[in-house]
């Protein structure tokens, strides 16, 4: 029996319920059909539609020229093939950048038949987290590494690694679950930091290159099938499709690695 069979849809509420039971959650991106299916199947409990796109369908070298619109299309395909997993979209480059357009590309991806909106950042982001969240839109903030800042932060590198930058990141954590978010993915912050961040917030935190101790663990589709996207492989990245030995049991191997805690191990996290 697929593990499909045996399980009820996610709903928001059931993933605050899955932190205080300890249980882990397994996210992955995608942005088609076909391979929604595959994930929804096999075990993966949050399907994330993430701007992404941009760099491994579009072929560009950063998101920021991916649009709601293409969020909308990958987002109207994806929800299609979900039965099981609850689907994220990715509120792209300064969508959110008041809380008025948040609002508005939030409603389109919503109706394209996301659950959740995810977006980058607190500081200014806390107030759009308010907004959509007392409009019953549920969010997901993310913290740490923010690929939409990467023109400001020079690169793709490790967030945190300095007291007071962790400090800072400790306390935008406990903001954006104040300001009323259901969720928080954590982008490669040093493994302690997000064991403390992970403690100190109610919500679930999803960690990529961020160490075994979040709630759950999210990687890139192309990256976890160890696709060739033109970028330099981040260390936190695994191809499970060598250990899994066909997509299904890539899948199916990162679910059960995520929940057992076996991923990621030191060789994917950062100290
Ligand atoms: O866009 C995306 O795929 C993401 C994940 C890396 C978390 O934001």
């Amino acid at each position: 029996m697929s593990v499909h069979a045996e399980q009820k849809p996610w709903t928001v509420p059931a993933l605050a319920e899955a932190k205080r039971q300890g249980r882990r959650l397994a996210m992955l991106t995608a942005y088609d059909a076909g391979f929604a299916r595959t994930l929804d199947r096999n075990g993966i409990d949050l399907v994330l539609v993430g701007d992404s796109l941009g760099m491994v369908v579009q072929g560009h070298g950063s998101t920021l020229p991916v649009t709601v619109a293409d969020v909308a299309y990958h987002t109207a395909a994806v929800a299609r093939a979900l039965t099981r997993a609850l689907l994220l979209a990715d509120l792209p480059f300064q969508s959110d950048a008041t809380p008025e357009r948040a609002l508005d590309a939030s409603v389109a991806l919503l109706q394209a038949g996301a659950q959740m909106v995810k977006l980058e950042g607190a500081g200014p982001k806390l107030d759009v987290i308010r907004f959509l969240a007392a409009r019953d839109i549920p969010v997901c903030a993310h913290l740490g590494l923010t690929p939409q800042s990467v023109l400001k932060l020079g690169g793709f590198k490790v967030q945190g690694r300095e007291q007071q930058a962790a400090a800072r990141l400790l306390a935008d954590a406990q903001a954006v679950a104040e300001a009323g978010a259901s969720l928080l993915v954590l982008e490669c912050v040093p493994t302690a930091l997000a064991q403390r961040i992970t403690a100190a917030v109610p919500i679930p935190t999803i960690g990529i290159g961020a160490g075994p101790h979040c709630d759950g663990q999210v990687l890139v589709l192309h990256d976890f099938l160890g696709l060739d996207s033109g970028h330099r492989r981040p260390r936190f990245v695994k191809d499970f499709l060598a250990e899994g030995g066909s997509v299904a049991g890539a899948v199916r191997a990162y679910a059960d690695a995520v929940r057992d805690g076996s991923f990621p191990d030191a060789d994917h996290a950062y100290a």
